[in-house]
């Protein structure tokens, strides 16, 4: 145990080296502060998040690190090994606006890379490694933990961009899912800075989805004393981009109207169903089920189950 940390410590090491440099780049780089600039974002804000830029270049971080061939470096997910046979080592991230993902320690244990066009992938994340896991880790958890506390709620987004601007346009407590669905291992994780969880995904299809997905990983952890929120926005837009255009109230207002677990989990339950029908309703109840018996037992359990009966047009 002791030997994994030291290793997952020399890591986490190389890691914060490379965002030094990273940062060290962005300063120097026209183009990516252009490119902040154009997407509103304020030098504070860049430098609350750390961001930076890994310039062009197949090698760039060897001036870095003299020992390019450490195999440590491919372990952090900093260099790639060609598997051509040859071992051929590069750069993973090269010209990309770099966000360091750091774990609750503030240590760095990965990034994420955007490109400055609409080249795919849009954004390149760090592979799993010893330190990197994502599908328990948070973009923003560090940065946001106090504000997380003093708003009483923490937001939770899909992305990079949505930390950065909802933190620079007045909600530091926002946190964002690394490209992947958010988990019960995410939501338990939340839980522990706060008791309220806002969830605010992009209006979008695949926004919508997310949602769902977080519904079914929130459920177990869905309870008297902790509350569990959706906020939808309309279809075009993403927290980013919406802040960006009404303004912090208008968002505040999304906050303070968002969709509450229990109503959610009734709409889900009721998508394609006629409740106006024998047939529709007894098939939302069957959809309902299987959601409600993820909610640990309690009052809002017992609650739920009268919603249910009521809008089945059942007796409780
Ligand atoms: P911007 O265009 O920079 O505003 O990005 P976005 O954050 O609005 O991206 P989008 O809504 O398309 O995707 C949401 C999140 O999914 C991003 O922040 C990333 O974390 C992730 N994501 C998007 N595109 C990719 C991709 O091509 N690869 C990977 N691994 N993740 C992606
Ligand atoms: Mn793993
Ligand atoms: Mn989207
Ligand atoms: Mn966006
Ligand atoms: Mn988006």
């Amino acid at each position: 145990a002791a030997q994994a940390r030291e290793k997952q410590a020399s890591l986490t090491d190389l890691l914060e080296k490379a965002g030094d440099a990273y940062r060290k780049q962005l300063s120097q780089s026209p183009k990516a502060i252009a490119y902040l600039k154009g997407r509103g974002v304020s030098g504070v804000t860049a430098k609350r998040f750390g961001l930076g830029y890994a310039p062009e270049g197949w090698r760039s971080l060897a001036s870095i690190f003299p020992a390019y061939d450490d195999p440590k470096l491919v372990e952090a997910g900093l260099v790639i090994e060609s598997d051509d046979g040859e071992g051929k080592r590069y750069d993973r991230f090269r010209d990309r606006v770099m966000f360091p993902i750091r774990n609750i320690k503030g240590e760095c244990i990965g990034f994420g890379g955007r490109v400055f066009g609409d080249e795919k992938p849009k954004y390149l994340n760090s592979p799993e490694t010893p330190v990197f896991h994502k599908g328990r880790e948070l973009y923003g958890l560090f940065e946001a933990r106090t504000a997380i506390r003093e708003h009483g709620y923490v937001l939770v987004t899909e992305g990079y961009m949505d930390v950065v601007a909802l933190a620079q346009l007045g909600f530091p407590n926002a946190v964002a899912t690394l490209g992947t669905a958010c988990t019960p291992d995410h939501v338990h994780k939340l839980f522990r800075f706060t008791d309220t969880v806002v969830f605010s995904f992009d209006g979008d299809a695949a926004g919508r989805r997310a949602a769902r997905k977080a519904l079914d990983g929130a459920l177990a952890y869905a309870s008297d004393t902790r509350s569990i929120k959706f906020l939808f926005l309309p279809a075009e837009h993403d927290p980013d981009s919406f802040v960006r255009e009404y303004g912090a109230d208008a968002f505040a207002r999304h906050v303070h109207d968002a969709t509450p677990l229990s109503r959610f989990l009734l709409e889900a339950a009721s998508e394609l169903c006629d409740l106006g029908q024998a047939e529709g309703r007894a098939r939302m109840s069957s959809n309902a089920r299987p959601l409600w018996n993820l909610l640990p037992d309690g009052a809002l359990k017992r609650q739920l189950l009268g919603e249910i009966a009521d809008k089945a047009q059942l007796p409780a």
